[in-house]
């Protein structure tokens, strides 16, 4: 069953009518530019296969008033935006009302019901697909004159702005506007999107590593300002305004400065260079890359954990052809690209190798 069938039926179960409006967003893997996003750079995320449904119905009442229901937290349980944040999943609802309502669109208060195949933790966002799924949801059910690009920008309000993790816009445009089978090229600086093809005899494969992830905890925005601060030291309001030709003057400043705007200007470039090889068919290459953009994670961004780099390196050691951490980090997962032929044998032994690591997800080109 779909999770739009299940979210369906849990919201007639529950309120005991039928929802105006049913919609579902997926995860995403990022399979090369992290940290990117929020320094106005590139990213290459792909949709996965596991995603949030969302059933709803505008009810009489206030705007800002919720009632939610979710197959994994239960509930019905009662929401305002009036009494701000409840540090829990029903945050993200009232995180898209409040932006909803920051660009001049109220409505009538909701009732909603939530399921989800999406890993919480593992680095794929979860609270992406959540938004999305609830905005598309609310755009069918009120009209909402809002296309997929602006849904993207709201979900990231909701997040950053209410939820109060400070995120680029990659996991939101990924889950509203990327197409299964292709990676998504996006210039987070104009939005300017372009697709690029996945290989048809290679997987590529999400591992989580067991280690829960959790961006709002400071790490991630720590990161945010370390960025800003490698800025002003270096006179730009960007670091998308330098390219490897800065390395020199990167490197000079204090550290831990210079390691994380290298690993920005580094990564962006590798973005660049993937999607070439993506285009020439070129996947050793790309795997490469991948590679490279763990040891710049690990390195000189310092968001990677012991367990994700012992699960990259027995996937490189098992034959994957690149892996890397994928998202925010400090835990979460691994994006491997492994040859299709080999690909159960890769898997069994990496899993009876890594014991905490559990399959996320496959996605390969058609
Ligand atoms: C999280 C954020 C994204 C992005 C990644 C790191 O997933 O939500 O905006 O910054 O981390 O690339």
């Amino acid at each position: 069953m779909t999770v739009e069938t299940r979210a369906h039926a849990l919201f007639t179960q529950t309120f005991g009518s039928e929802p105006a409006a049913v919609a579902s967003a997926p995860a995403r893997a990022n399979l090369l530019g992290e940290h990117t996003d929020y320094n106005d750079g590139f990213v290459l995320p792909t949709p996965l296969g596991c995603r949030t449904g969302i059933a709803l119905t505008p009810t009489e009442g206030r705007f800002g008033e919720v009632e939610g229901v979710s197959e994994g937290f239960g509930g019905p349980f009662r929401a305002d935006l009036v009494h701000g944040k409840r540090e829990d999943w029903l945050d993200y609802v009232l995180g898209c009302l409040h932006a909803l309502s920051n660009a001049g669109m109220t409505a009538p208060a909701l009732r909603l019901a939530a399921v989800t195949d999406v890993p919480v933790g593992a680095g794929v966002s979860s609270s992406a697909a959540l938004e999305v799924a609830i905005l598309k949801a609310m755009r069918a059910a009120l009209d909402l004159p809002i296309d997929d690009v602006e849904i993207a920008k709201l979900a990231q309000a909701a997040e950053s702005e209410f939820v109060g993790m400070p995120c680029g816009i990659m996991d939101q445009k990924a889950a509203s506007v990327a197409r299964p089978g292709e990676a998504l090229f996006l210039d987070t600086r104009n939005l300017a999107t372009k697709t690029a093809p996945l290989p048809d005899d290679h997987h590529i494969a999400v591992i989580y590593s067991g280690v829960k992830h959790q961006l709002t905890d400071g790490g991630y925005g720590q990161r945010v300002a370390e960025c800003q601060a490698a800025c002003r030291a270096l006179g730009v309001a960007s670091l998308r305004e330098l390219s490897t030709e800065d390395l020199p003057r990167i490197e000079a400043l204090p550290a831990p400065l210079n390691q994380r705007a290298r690993h920005v200007v580094t990564e962006n470039q590798r973005v660049l260079d993937g999607v070439a090889a993506l285009h020439d068919g070129d996947f050793e290459a790309f795997g490469r890359l991948m590679t490279a953009s763990h040891a710049s994670q690990r390195d000189d961004y310092a968001v990677s954990v012991p367990a994700v780099d012992a699960l990259v390196e027995a996937a490189l050691a098992l034959g994957a052809v690149g892996a890397r951490l994928t998202g925010g980090g400090f835990g979460g997962s691994v994006v491997a690209l492994v040859k299709t032929s080999g690909f159960d044998m890769w898997l069994d032994q990496l899993l009876k190798t890594q014991p905490d690591a559990r399959l996320v997800a496959t996605v390969s080109g058609s």
